[in-house]
């Protein structure tokens, strides 16, 4: 059924690609982001909302009346380091005016944690939905602290919150901003355009990733779920485990001269923190959770999207 959606930071890597699906689906969707409608290209109505400017929001909410707000409005964790503050402002106060407004208009809400809540002392391999979280990075911590906070009104008011813990996500039509994945695509234009790439993360730094046609598939099955199949404030949302070495591998598959060099930076600090491998295993029982692309699949996909929208051959 055709529902009115809004969807905050409508113009970030997961943003763009949920408002084109929202939209394709029928639905009523309200983009919104803080960027200039000049500069953004979508199939739906569009309005500048920062979700610092809580009167704006407001505004936007009581004239649209969406039944369903997607708040993907965020500081991810390379660039939060830089700007913790400033990090922590968007990421917790744009949150908590979000959930006040749910509060008075009592929308369904999407918020988005991350594989970046756990810290050093987490079990790597198969983390477990309930685990030691002790963050690190301010991403993390916000992330985290979010997780608790939606929880929180949730059942003190009684509202249909719903969140996935995304892990790093790989996509072609709108890239990454400030994440410490960023590389996984990066990684394709540099094959593409110039054969070669230098990558800031240690080549056996395995981290869990996903193709962005899952986690968009993912999130909106998590929220068509019937509300009492959904057991986790936020779950644990997985599909495979890469190193940048192993990508580089299934690369060269396509581009034999494809080089790849290695000079780790400050983001392979935040990237040993994290999971190499995720148990998702409550989303694949509560809400029937499962993942279309392992690696080749994702490869191919993202050499041949990129290369038709670069107009460039593969070889
Ligand atoms: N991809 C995100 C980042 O690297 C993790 O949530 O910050």
């Amino acid at each position: 059924m055709a529902q009115r959606i809004l969807i905050l930071g409508a113009a970030g890597q997961i943003g763009t690609e949920l408002t084109e699906f929202l939209h394709n689906q029928g639905n009523n969707v309200l983009a919104t982001d803080i960027k200039d409608p000049n500069y953004v290209n979508f199939p739906t109505e569009y309005e500048i909302v920062d979700v610092l400017d809580r009167d704006k929001l407001q505004q936007v909410i009581s004239k649209f009346k969406p039944e369903v707000v997607y708040h993907m409005a965020a500081i991810l964790s390379a660039t939060g380091e830089k700007i913790p503050l400033k990090a922590w402002e968007i990421n917790m106060q744009g949150l908590i005016n979000v959930l006040e407004l749910a509060r008075e208009y009592r929308f369904k809400l999407f918020w988005p944690s991350s594989i970046a809540i756990f810290g050093p002392t987490t079990p790597k391999d198969n983390t477990p939905q309930h685990t030691i979280v002790e963050p690190l990075t301010i991403y993390g911590i916000s992330k985290y602290a979010g997780e608790r906070l939606i929880d929180y009104y949730k059942h003190r008011y009684g509202l249909d919150i719903r969140s996935l813990r995304y892990p790093g996500l790989i996509s072609w039509k709108a890239l990454p901003g400030g994440g410490t994945t960023d590389y996984a695509v990066e990684i394709f234009y540099e094959a593409i355009k110039n054969h070669r790439y230098t990558c800031y993360l240690d080549p056996y730094r395995t981290l869990p990733m996903m193709y962005m046609d899952d986690a968009i598939r993912g999130t909106v099955q998590l929220m068509e779920a019937p509300r009492d199949s959904i057991k986790e404030a936020s779950y644990n949302f997985s599909a495979i485990s890469f190193s940048p070495q192993e990508l580089a591998d299934e690369i060269k598959k396509h581009i034999p001269d494809f080089e790849i060099n290695y000079e780790p930076d400050e983001r392979d600090q935040l990237a040993q923190q994290w999971p190499r491998s995720i148990d998702d295993s409550r989303a694949r029982e509560d809400w029937n959770w499962k993942h279309e692309y392992d690696l080749p699949l994702l490869v191919t996909a993202m050499l041949e999207n990129i290369a038709r929208k670069l107009n460039k051959q593969l070889t």
